[in-house]
């Protein structure tokens, strides 16, 4: 029975991720870490809703799968070359969610000042080994040019990627190794590989810079959430012609740093595994090292959402429902907190999630419903994969009884993102480690909030 119901909510699938749970024999959600399980009703109902449950063993798990896996493929290719992890914080920068990854061997990569402020703290309390490394993408400000500096000078590994010429003309005589961002010449399917990319230099403005002092790593990214494999090898090809061309005029270039990009499959569609695009880095960037006579380069990646969306889930109640009456067959659930809000990819990307029911997970009779959110938006819904999303009816269920729905792989991108439209109080963070689960953001008072808005 339980298997059934495993493979109709399309449960305990590595490739998608949904090994971590479980249905128990009450046919409600569990989260498995080793061999305790979170019973995600009774926290649902322990904690209210909506709330976000975090679990750093998912995010420990992960990152040291993905340094093993890098590991495993340069001893089987003989690969004289090292890999580096670099997160990228703004994906997520909870404490909760960076705290386990650099435990697990991360190293870090920041976008803003701010966020390097957040590696200043961890520095100066003594908290970071000294093997941790740090590369500085993002707009580089006077402030970030700065603490890059200070930073440099207290002995942390750090190095600024030149995003742009203004940057190359402050960071040229910068004292220590600098990386260069390549607008890489190819187009890709992802939302984010616009037709003119603001970021990086192209290959003809780097010709013209010559030799660059203290040249480290050329870095590119070409976009979040690549969705086929030949728009990870592609980019990576072309952006090796011009490592071999600045390897020649620079011999301190010894890094290609790939960015982000690996994808979640928020849709459980299989798309290429991770084990193969990795396999297929390494041999291309071994093949390509013996064919030019030059050093193999250091490999280092900043995949972030891989990394940490599947390590949170969004936990809503259904309030009510209602007659979608252009729509016969289809209800709308209303539930207890925003997609505009706290899952706003939701809005702003037509992101699909995989949603499955907390409890009822056994319903015989299911309803086809649109999810409605809090605030008064009409932009405040999901409808799904397809055209609706499959759930428990909830006149089926017997007096009394509630229904949760669990949105899965919500650590990604939507916490900074997250808003207050409504002045809607966010959801209360949870983090449920070694079997115990405590509170780690109060839900927001409506003091709390009303403060954000000057009152
Ligand atoms: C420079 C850089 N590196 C890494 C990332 C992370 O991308 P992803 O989460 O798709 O792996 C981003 C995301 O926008 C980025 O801009």
């Amino acid at each position: 029975m339980a298997k059934n119901l495993m493979k109709f909510w399309k449960l305990g699938v590595k490739p998608f991720n949904t090994h971590y749970f479980n249905i128990n024999d009450k046919s409600n959600l569990m989260v498995r870490e080793g061999n305790f399980q979170y019973d995600i009703l009774g926290i649902s109902k322990k904690f209210g809703t909506p709330a976000e449950i975090v679990f750093p063993f998912i995010l420990q798990e992960r990152v040291d799968d993905l340094i093993n896996l890098f590991n495993s493929y340069i001893k089987i290719y003989r690969y004289p070359g090292k890999f580096y992890y670099h997160y990228p914080m703004k994906v997520n920068q909870n404490k909760e969610f960076i705290m386990p990854l650099v435990t697990n061997g991360a190293n870090l990569e920041t976008g803003s000042a701010n966020e390097l402020k957040l590696v200043q703290k961890m520095w100066e309390t003594g908290s970071l080994s000294k093997k941790m490394k740090v590369i500085c993408n993002g707009p580089k400000t006077n402030e970030y040019l700065k603490l890059i500096a200070d930073l440099k000078a207290k002995d942390l590994d750090i190095v600024p990627i030149i995003e742009d010429l203004n940057e190359y003309s402050y960071l040229r005589n910068y004292r220590g190794n600098v990386g260069i961002r390549l607008d890489v010449d190819v187009k890709v399917s992802s939302h984010w590989d616009k037709e003119i990319d603001r970021f990086g230099l192209a290959r003809k403005e780097l010709r013209r810079l010559g030799k660059i002092k203290n040249l480290k790593i050329l870095h590119y990214h070409i976009g979040s959430q690549i969705e086929m494999l030949k728009d990870i090898v592609v980019p990576l090809r072309r952006a090796m012609e011009v490592y071999l061309e600045l390897k020649k005029l620079n011999p301190s270039l010894d890094t290609i740093d790939m960015g982000g990009g690996m994808p979640i499959p928020y849709d459980r569609k299989f798309r290429y595994s991770v084990d193969s695009v990795i396999e297929n880095i390494v041999k291309y960037l071994k093949n390509f090292s013996e064919k030019h006579g030059i050093e193999p380069p250091n490999i280092c990646c900043e995949w972030g959402r891989y990394i940490v969306a599947p390590a949170q889930i969004t936990i809503f109640k259904v309030l009510a429902e209602k007659e979608i009456i252009e729509r016969q067959k289809r209800k709308w659930y209303v539930v207890d907190g925003s997609f505009m809000n706290d899952l706003l990819d939701t809005w702003a990307l037509h992101q699909k999630w995989h949603v499955v029911p907390v409890n009822h997970m056994d319903a015989k009779q299911r309803t086809p419903s649109w999810l409605a959110g809090m605030t008064c938006d009409s932009d405040d819904k999901y409808t799904g994969q397809g055209s609706y999303v499959l759930l428990p009816r909830l006149s089926s269920l017997a007096e009394g009884e509630e229904l949760y729905l669990a949105f899965l792989d919500s650590g990604a991108y939507q916490d900074a993102l997250a808003s207050h439209h409504c002045l809607l109080s966010s959801p209360i963070k949870l983090l449920a480690q070694n079997g115990e689960v405590k509170v780690i953001r109060k839900r927001e008072s409506l003091d709390d909030v009303a403060k954000l808005f000057g009152w």
